[in-house]
């Protein structure tokens, strides 16, 4: 999924644009600036793409999960229930508004599994947090059902799915605030940036000034204006919404060459006995940012990923034993390891992780091997990898 693959000159010429203008700040200094505001272009670009009312760009798509969740009201001892398979920063975000993180199960979707979540609402669930991960996608109907019954909040994590949709309406769009990253590793990058989206215009007005120590921006004095909140500072500078703007240019480009490297693969590794695939909902369009395939047990999945590995078939990932995306490595959370003492509602609010089982979220991570797509291969190079990874899974 690496936009950092295909850089040319349209980032360049926006790069060099802010730095001859010598207004590296989204706010302010107008008279200087020579009408370039590269983060409220790229906000009016990517609002438009999305098809929604409103995008905020922000520092990050970590900074982008913490606005969204505050711009809700959501703080001290509400808790967000969201999957055992996502980042670590789901759960950061959460934390960083003194909320809790509620983990439950994926299912064969590899998000939030619907029954799950159901079982998992209490009296303080104030949100349900979808991952789509890897560039597919939640059953949204089904959680946006559940929102609606328990007056609940959708916050849709598309960080991994920028381009995918979900019946007929992109990622992110679908609940009532959702999030993409534009780190260096995403689908388009700014290098570090990341962007919430709402049709929900008093979300939107929150998510402005909060993410701007709480300004209105109201009037042309940046000095002068009010502050109706507390707030923070999340902002992106005009040099990574300069790369960004260029980069949501090619968004469809970099999604066409993905479903193409994706498909010849897909096809290929489809004929191994043992190999099937991640659902996808009905009416989900993933963005083909990854294969995500499930080997017929948890051996074999452990076998295969290490065998491609050494076949010279790079860059694919069993996420049960990674890391930073999957519970079982979360100890720092179970833990809650933090540097200064947390709230109370934190502290008395985490659930026990130590002793959590998960099995159902097991037994599909267990199995899942996800091969990275990248933009940058020739036609010759997918069918070399399509060709090693169909001798490799034949092989296990
Ligand atoms: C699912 C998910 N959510 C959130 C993030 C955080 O994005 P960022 O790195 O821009 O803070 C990531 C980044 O990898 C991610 O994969």
């Amino acid at each position: 999924m690496p936009g950092f693959e295909l850089f040319g000159n349209l980032e360049k010429a926006g790069v060099q644009e802010v730095l001859d203008s010598g207004v590296l700040m989204r706010y302010g200094f107008d008279g200087m600036r020579n009408g370039h505001w590269k983060a409220r272009e790229m906000e009016q670009a990517l609002a438009q793409k999305m098809q929604v009312a409103h995008a905020q760009l922000v520092s990050s798509g970590t900074a982008a999960l913490t606005v969204a969740l505050a711009s809700a009201g959501v703080g001290a001892g509400d808790e967000v229930i969201l999957p055992t398979f996502t980042f670590v920063a789901s759960f950061e975000a959460v934390l960083a508004l003194g909320a809790v993180p509620v983990l439950v199960d994926i299912d064969d979707t590899l998000t939030l599994d619907p029954l799950a979540v159901e079982k998992a609402i209490g009296p303080r669930t104030k949100v349900v947090m979808p991952v789509h991960m890897c560039g597919g996608m939640a059953d949204l109907d089904a959680l946006a059902g559940l929102c609606r019954t328990h007056g609940l909040l959708l916050l849709e994590d598309a960080c991994q799915a920028i381009g995918g949709s979900y019946k007929g309406k992109p990622l992110g769009t679908y609940g009532d605030l959702g999030c993409y990253s534009f780190d260096y590793v995403k689908t388009i990058t700014c290098g570090e940036g990341g962007a919430l989206v709402t049709n929900r215009s008093e979300y939107y007005q929150n998510a402005h000034s909060y993410a701007d120590h709480g300004h209105d921006h109201l009037g042309h004095d940046r000095g002068a204006e009010g502050h109706p909140m507390l707030g923070y500072n999340y902002r992106i500078s005009e040099l990574n919404a300069a790369v960004g703007l260029a980069q949501l240019a090619r968004l469809d480009e970099f999604i066409a060459i993905q479903k193409r490297n994706y498909t010849v693969l897909r096809e290929a590794i489809s004929q191994v006995p043992g190999v099937s695939f991640r659902r996808l909902p009905d009416g989900g369009v993933e963005n083909y940012s990854f294969l995500s395939f499930f080997m017929d047990d948890p051996q074999r999945a452990q076998k295969a990923h290490a065998t491609l590995g050494e076949n010279g078939v790079e860059s694919c990932f069993y996420w049960y034993a990674n890391n930073w995306h999957y519970h079982k490595k979360w100890d720092h959370l179970a833990q809650l390891k933090s540097l200064g003492r947390l709230p109370r509602e934190v502290r008395d609010g985490l659930p026990d992780l130590a002793g959590a089982d998960f099995p159902q979220s097991d037994h599909w991570m267990g199995r899942t091997v996800s091969a990275l797509i990248k933009l940058g291969w020739s036609e010759g190079e997918v069918a070399q990898r399509a060709t090693r990874m169909v001798e490799t899974l034949r092989g296990i």
